[in-house]
């Protein structure tokens, strides 16, 4: 039921998602450009992007060389980025994980998530942690909100109905207890890269 909810909520504003591709891209390439020497993608072959929204993130990684899976469960969303010439090498798939995805254990390198985790609740956020776990060999990459709070993401984040008031308190605790090891990087102001080493 909620998997639903969710759905309907990104397919609904997926038209508007999509306005903001391009600027979502120029942040994203500047994220990876200022990450580098925190952990260089460019040394690694493959990469699963969970949530992969309008594909935004999904085109920058594989411009940087990477074969890239972009999943998402809002085909409305999904199909802006599929429908990008540019994005003709991503593999998209259309699914999440509230359900074991269709990889075998290790399959990737890297997996990154980008602004999933703080919009799901505990348990599908923990489904998320281990499926991330299961899929990946070197890193995994959670990017998302840090403690750092200011009223337009409060009021935003309050409409979307997700758990980011409790994630920002409770995410470097529960990563420890999902993750051998994390290391937390911020990426912006109120953003910041949590790197895990999986079991
Ligand atoms: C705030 S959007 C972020 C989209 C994209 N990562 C970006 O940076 O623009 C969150 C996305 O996560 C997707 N999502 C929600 N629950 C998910 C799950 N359990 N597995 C995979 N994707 C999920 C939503 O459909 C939505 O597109």
């Amino acid at each position: 039921m909620k998997e639903k909810n969710d759905n309907f909520l990104f397919n609904f504003i997926a038209p508007i998602y999509g306005l903001f591709y391009n600027s979502q891209k120029k942040n994203y390439k500047i994220t990876i450009d200022k990450m580098r020497n925190e952990l260089n993608l460019n040394n690694y072959k493959n990469i699963i992007d969970i949530g992969c929204g309008t594909g935004a993130l999904c085109a920058v990684l594989n411009k940087e060389g990477l074969d890239v899976t972009g999943i998402e469960p809002a085909v409305k969303m999904l199909r802006i980025g599929m429908n990008k010439d540019e994005n003709k090498n991503v593999n998209f798939l259309e699914c999440s994980t509230c359900s074991k995805l269709p990889f075998e254990d290790k399959f990737f390198d890297l997996s990154i998530t980008s602004y999933v985790a703080h919009g799901l609740h505990k348990e599908e956020r923990y489904q998320l942690y281990n499926e991330m776990n299961r899929l990946t060999k070197d890193y995994v990459i959670i990017h998302d909100y840090n403690s750092k709070r200011n009223i337009i993401t409060n009021i935003v984040e309050w409409f979307e109905g997700g758990d980011y008031f409790n994630f920002i308190k409770v995410v470097e605790t529960e990563l420890n207890e999902h993750f051998k090891s994390v290391r937390i990087v911020n990426v912006e102001k109120r953003a910041a890269w949590y790197i895990c080493e999986p079991y």
